[in-house]
This record gives structure tokens, sequence and C-alpha cells, in this order.
């Protein structure tokens, strides 16, 4: 596997790519790498063409009281995983090399930015679209593969391309989990034991929610209490906000007429988690 920092080796590495017909799959991530990163590095290998992943911990899309100093990096396990999942190439840019003037040109993530995670992250998705216009831009990505837990970053970024006229496709991989359901995240490592056991909670809850929805619910309230109840029975984990949304605009659903997304975002003890899942009615 390539390591790269600069974006003259980037640029070289991808033109060696177009001009061997290869397409440029394009896995970012902001690095702590896991098996979720894993399984969407094995879809790139899988399509073919160039594997570039990229590890960038993107100060702009963190909060002013959030993790950005803390948040974990570890770039000899990050390249180790990369390479075994199959990537080509490892993109690792500085700073400076992201935001040559600073922090200033930024993008807005509209409304879609804006609610659920963006009503408690505000600047969030702002930060994500601004970052991910960079890196597309800048690897030249004919297919970008983002992970489903962070479902509104997917439908922020989707838009997003649209928006700028990018000829990116996005593929979405699914949750990878563990035994017990929790959905792999960099920042589980933040967990206690006890918090590690507590926050199985979180899926759990979302799971009895789509069977209730599958089952023949589809009173969005009623699927929320539920959701609520089979948390809330973990004293540790405490939700911030729990909602169904529609998949592609993000609005709130209050009858269950199609698939939708049930969102949540919850701290077990003082490591804040987000999960999803899709909840599909039954056909009259
Ligand atoms: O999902 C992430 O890890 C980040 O939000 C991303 C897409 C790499 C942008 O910094």
């Amino acid at each position: 596997m390539i390591h790269i920092e600069s974006l003259a080796a980037l640029r070289a590495v991808v033109r060696d790519a177009v001009a061997s017909r290869q397409a440029v799959r394009f896995v970012p991530t902001m690095g702590a790498l896991h098996d979720g990163h894993a399984a969407l590095i094995r879809a790139a290998r899988a399509d073919g063409g160039l594997v570039l992943v990229s590890v960038f911990v993107n100060p702009t899309q963190f909060g002013p009281n959030e993790d950005f100093a803390r948040y974990p990096r570890t770039p000899g396990a990050d390249a180790a995983l990369a390479t075994k999942a199959g990537a080509d190439a490892l993109w690792a840019p500085l700073v400076e090399d992201v935001y040559p003037a600073g922090p200033s040109a930024r993008l807005s993530a509209g409304a879609l930015g804006a609610v659920w995670e963006g009503a408690f992250r505000p600047g969030h998705f702002d930060g994500v679209a601004t970052v991910v216009a960079k890196l597309l831009v800048a690897s030249g990505a004919d297919v970008l593969y983002l992970g489903e837990k962070d479902y509104q970053q997917t439908v922020v970024v989707r838009r997003l391309i649209r928006d700028l006229l990018l000829t990116t496709e996005v593929r979405v991989v699914p949750t990878v989990r563990e035994p017990d359901g929790l959905a792999l995240s960099s920042r589980n490592r933040y967990l206690s034991a006890d918090d590690r056991r507590a926050a199985a909670a979180i899926s759990r809850g979302l799971r009895a929610c789509a069977k209730l929805a599958a089952d023949g619910e589809r009173r969005a309230d009623a699927l929320l209490v539920h959701l609520q109840d089979v948390i809330g029975g973990e004293p540790r984990v405490t939700v911030q906000y729990a909602g169904i949304a529609d998949p592609d605009t993000l609005e709130p659903v209050t009858l269950l007429n199609a698939p939708a997304r049930a969102l949540v975002a919850a701290y077990v003890g003082a490591t804040r988690l987000i999960d999803n899942i899709l909840l599909v009615p039954p056909t009259p």
C-alpha cells in the first residue's frame, strides 16, 4: 500500500489510475479505523480499481466543546487495517493541505444539516460538507463509500454532490455491529466496561422499534415511546434525541406509510453515540 501525504503525491497516484483506466474508489475516514471501515474498504476493493482511503481528523466538523483534541489518532493501526482490507493507497493530508488559507471558505449543508444531529451539533454538517467537497475535488473520486451508521451524513453528502454538479457515485455500506448489536464506532473506545455493556440498549431499542413497525404499528409517537422504553430500561443511557424521519428529506414522519429511518443519539456515561435503523411498514 502506498502512503501519501502531499496533494502533489495524491494527484500523481490518481493520474496513474486514470491513465490505466482504473476507477478511483474513495473511502474517507477520520482514522481510528475499525471493522466498519474495513467493510467500506472491502466493498471498494470488491468493486475493483484504485482503492484510496483518506485519514483526516477534520477540525471544522467539531464544535468548540467536542472531542477534536482527544479524538483517537492511531496511524500505525490504521495503516495495518487499511492494507489488510485491500486499500491501494492511504492519504493522510496535513491540516494545511486541506485548509491552505485557514478554515475560511465554508459550504453550508442547508436545512438537511440543521435537523436531528445538526440541531445538537450546530455547524457539524457544514464542516462535513466542506471537507467532503475538498476531498472529492482533490481525489477526483468516481465512487465514494460511506457507512450507513452516519445516516444523516449520507443524505447530506448525496445532496452536496448533486448541488455541486459532481459526478461521484455514492455507495452506502451497511453498519457493522458487535454481537450484542452495538454499532461499531471510533468513539466506542471511550466506553468503560459498564458503559460498553449498557450501550447495547441503543440498538436493542432500534430493533424493537423496527419490529413493532413491521408488525403494523404506523404511529410514529407509539413507535418512539416503545424505542424510549427499551433504551430507558438501561439507566446508564440517556437519549438526547430519537425521531423517525423521511429517508430522503429527513423531515419528521408522523404516520409510517412508507419506509422511514429511526434515528437516535444517546449518551452512555460521558460518551455520545448515534445509531439508526430502517423501519419498513407491512404492505397494506
Ligand atoms: O464519517 C466520517 O468519518 C467523517 O465525517 C468524514 C466523512 C470522513 C468527513 O470528515
